[in-house]
């Protein structure tokens, strides 16, 4: 695992975008999955103000979404995506995908999402972030480590963490249908980005504590290629700062 320690928010999107462009000018990056959240609002507007075709190119494909909110409610994640990422990045919204959070199509939603990622060839590079509980996507603590799209039931602590985006705590819903553990482990590459000091005891459990369903983000240490961007404030709790730090000074720059 990678861990890059950058001296604020911006710096850490700007690093993050660095990594994203590359790939998208080496084409090696026709599908992109894309996280909500703030964390990674400072990559997607890096990568805006770049302004690359092969970015709007690519088939993108959401982590996660709510169940049961009405369609259009502008706190689905199909809305959150469509005007953080679609509309900022100059996608294609036909070629975004959101799993369906719909009552009617729940018992077949993980199944049918799953069957559009492999169709399109599974996803090249992965966004995350990453929740207080530890969670990445919604796969709150004891999610299965192999698991994959599913229905899951969110933590009080992750509702009470999200209830900044609704009227009422109580209108947070309670269930989501999340990529799981597995089809997160499947891309080919993942990149996290964490800020703020609110995320540093998820950020130092998932690097540096021990591969638990307690803390699902650590299920990364079995990613071969993943990197983990953190503003000074996350990394607080990360004992190899320094180490990471000179890992990053020293590295040949065809290795980034
Ligand atoms: C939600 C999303 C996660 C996201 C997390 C953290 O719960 N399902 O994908 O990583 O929030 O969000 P933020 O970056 O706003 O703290």
């Amino acid at each position: 695992m990678q861990v890059v320690i950058m001296p604020n928010e911006s710096a850490a999107g700007e690093f993050a975008a660095d990594m994203v462009e590359r790939r998208a000018k080496a084409d090696s990056l026709r599908v992109l999955g894309i996280a909500t959240g703030s964390s990674p609002l400072p990559l997607y507007k890096a990568l805006a103000r770049r302004d690359l075709p092969a970015i709007r190119a690519t088939r993108a494909f959401a982590l996660d979404e709510y169940v049961g909110l009405p369609p259009g409610h502008p706190e689905s994640y199909r809305s959150v995506i469509g005007r953080e990422v679609t509309v900022r990045l100059g996608m294609d919204p036909g070629r975004v995908e959101v799993p369906d959070g719909s009552i009617d199509g729940l018992s077949t939603a993980g199944e049918r999402y799953e069957r559009l990622i492999a169709d399109a060839g599974g996803i090249d590079v992965q966004i995350l972030g990453i929740g207080t509980t530890g969670h990445i996507g919604f796969n709150e603590p004891t999610s299965s480590l192999t698991s994959r799209t599913r229905v899951k039931t969110l933590t009080e602590q992750t509702r009470r963490d999200n209830a900044r985006f609704f009227p009422s705590p109580d209108d947070v819903p309670r269930h989501c249908v999340t990529q799981g553990l597995g089809t997160i482990l499947d891309a080919r590459e993942v990149i996290l980005i964490a800020v703020g000091s609110r995320k540093a005891a998820a950020v130092a459990a998932a690097v540096e504590g021990p591969l638990t369903s307690m803390c699902p983000a650590s299920v990364l240490q079995m990613h071969s290629r993943a990197t983990v961007v953190v503003d000074e404030p996350a990394a607080r709790e990360l004992r190899l700062r320094s180490y990471y730090t000179e890992v990053l000074r020293l590295r040949p720059t065809w290795q980034i």
